[in-house]
């Protein structure tokens, strides 16, 4: 396994629309071994998830982990996911709002609003489907790994530039507020 090299905002390749894989084009072992290279350098990163066009690949594959993460110690925890050419639809018009960064975008973190609940229907990394709900602010984090495959960036959504912040204003000035958000949102939704 090796840990790739991370591509930053203004790299081309974060904008482009990845295209879907096939499930032979999954199963080579080459592709396999490229999603634990995907793995290892979300964990390397201390990413909560790590999109294939992040890492150069322009290819509709993700992976999803939040364990006990030093980044983001209020998260739910998620056990790790790999979703292939994934689906996200909306299962209600309520959002939240999202205080999101990425390992794409060096220190900087705004708010980004994200629907509270959806259905997401995908291959996992063997080719079996997922057909599940996500909710609460686990949510967030599909749909911001989800945005990464149609060129969408977390700064594109944010609706109010004055909410961007550094990790260390964050966690000076915004994040007590913000974890209150979160605890609400955990105990509505579980996580
Ligand atoms: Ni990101």
């Amino acid at each position: 396994m090796a840990v790739l090299p991370i591509a930053q905002i203004g790299e081309p390749v974060l904008r482009e629309r990845s295209r879907e894989i096939t499930r032979d084009e999954l199963l080579a072992p080459e592709t396999q071994s490229f999603i634990d290279d995907l793995i290892e350098t979300m964990r390397h990163a201390k990413g909560a998830g790590l999109a294939a066009p992040q890492v150069f690949r322009p290819i509709r594959v993700q992976a999803i982990e939040v364990g006990d993460n030093p980044r983001y110690p209020y998260k739910p925890k998620i056990p790790l996911t790999v979703l292939v050419n994934p689906k996200l639809t909306p299962l209600t018009d309520e959002v939240f709002l999202n205080y999101e960064g990425c390992l794409s975008v060096p220190n900087l973190r705004g708010i980004v609003p994200r629907f509270v609940g959806l259905r997401v229907e995908a291959w996992d990394r063997f080719g079996e489907p997922i057909d599940r709900e996500v909710w609460g602010l686990s949510a967030g984090t599909f749909q911001h790994e989800t945005d990464h495959l149609d060129g969408t960036i977390f700064v594109d959504r944010v609706t109010d530039p004055r909410t961007f912040c550094t990790w260390d204003t964050f966690r000076a000035h915004h994040e007590a507020a913000f974890v209150d958000r979160v605890r609400a949102l955990v105990a509505r939704f579980g996580g």
